[in-house]
């Protein structure tokens, strides 16, 4: 081969001896050959287990659906691009059987929120919102509407209000209709909707799952029924996520669990804290003893595990000493995100629900003196000094 063939071919393609790496290595190449064309065949044909071209599977994409598929305990998984790409993939997955109405909860991440609004509507797909809270509205509405799918998350955003999955999967098994749950906040930790009877399971893996603010990704996890055809899906749609991205949450993943605990254990502490400060009027945390839905949460969550997440209203306060007290932060990180290791603080009326009219906001109890910490795994007391400090400037 002459230098210009050289620099193409050479290095690539070596075959796997009889070793194996210890970690899961970065699959970049997109398409595959075979000692002989018929063992390509067979893989098109799923007769042979095998790679074939990048937008239908890819070593480490595959490798990091097996691991979440097991934290899941789901039948497989599909790794995509970012959280609103499995989002969509599962929402498309579950109107697969043509039935044109989705039922979803009032109180969703705004973009999800926005997708079903602005980008299904307009597709023939109508959503009709109801309160998740209300089992008695849920089950009206699917009598009245027959749903195809239902969309929910377990942890809702941001008012931290937690839905009755259990029963409302039972309803939507007894109605032949497919339920979707962002799992995204509470995480495999704290719940698995698949074993309460969801049939896909959606996750932002930018968040939790890979935790250091360094990775878009997403996947969806399902049941038997709805592997194949999310699957099918996907080789048509192509929201695939990278192998740099799959490689870089699959590293995430595997301090998830002692992240996450350590999380939990951090936002007891500042919820406690902010709920005895006079400068707060009223703490969201799903460990009060007065969340309306305290009967759900003992019910549905892992024992002493009440999330990474707490949002609370200050008093009097309105846009420009919410603004007042983010520029004072001096540790804690007023960015939009959450899951990360390092403490976040957001102001949804500004970005996860800027979209939405002001009065759809304060419907949704989402009033401008409220903010949401995602609460990281710093010393506990750092994160509270920084908050005090913070507060004082508002
Ligand atoms: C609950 C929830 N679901 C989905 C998403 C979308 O995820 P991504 O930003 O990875 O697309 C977010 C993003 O903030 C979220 O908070």
């Amino acid at each position: 081969m002459k230098l210009h063939s050289t620099a193409v071919h050479s290095g690539d393609r070596k075959r796997t001896g009889g070793w194996v790496p210890v970690t899961t290595p970065i699959a970049t190449a997109t398409s595959y050959f075979y000692d002989d064309i018929d063992d390509l065949d067979r893989v098109f044909n799923k007769d042979m287990p095998g790679q074939s071209y990048g937008r239908y599977s890819n070593p480490t994409n595959d490798a990091l659906e097996e691991l979440v598929t097991a934290l899941e305990n789901g039948e497989g998984a599909l790794a995509c691009s970012s959280g609103m790409a499995a989002l969509h993939m599962a929402i498309e997955t579950a109107l697969l059987d043509q039935r044109r109405v989705v039922l979803a909860a009032n109180l969703l991440y705004g973009a999800t929120l926005n997708m079903l609004v602005k980008v299904f509507e307009p597709a023939g797909v109508e959503t009709v919102f109801v309160d998740f809270s209300d089992e008695n509205a849920v089950r009206s509405a699917i009598a009245e509407h027959r749903p195809g799918a239902i969309v929910m998350e377990t942890i809702a955003n941001p008012l931290l209000r937690v839905p009755p999955l259990d029963r409302i999967a039972a309803m939507a098994n007894d109605a032949g209709i497919t339920l979707v749950v962002d799992n995204t906040f509470a995480t495999p930790l704290i719940m698995r909707p698949l074993e309460f009877g969801a049939a896909l399971v959606v996750h932002s893996l930018t968040k939790y799952l890979s935790g250091h603010g360094d990775v878009l990704g997403g996947v969806v996890v399902a049941g038997k029924d709805h592997l194949d055809p999310l699957r099918s899906l996907s080789r048509m749609l192509g929201f695939t996520l990278g192998p740099f991205e799959a490689y870089l949450a699959m590293r995430g993943i595997k301090t998830f669990p002692l992240r996450m605990e350590r999380q939990c254990a951090n936002t007891c502490r500042v919820a406690q804290w902010l709920s005895s400060h006079p400068a707060v009027d009223r703490v969201y945390f799903p460990a009060d003893t007065s969340h309306p839905d305290a009967e759900n949460i003992k019910r549905l969550f892992a024992p002493g595990l009440f999330g990474g997440m707490v949002s609370f209203e200050v008093k009097g306060a309105d846009r420009d000493e919410i603004f007042r007290m983010m520029n004072a932060l001096k540790m804690v990180v007023p960015a939009t995100s959450l899951g990360d290791v390092h403490t976040m603080m957001l102001y949804p009326a500004m970005s996860s629900h800027r979209e939405l009219a002001p009065k759809h906001r304060a419907r949704l109890g989402i009033h401008n003196n409220l903010v949401r910490l995602s609460v990281g795994i710093e010393a506990v007391e750092d994160i509270i000094a920084d908050l005090d400090q913070a507060l004082a400037a508002a």
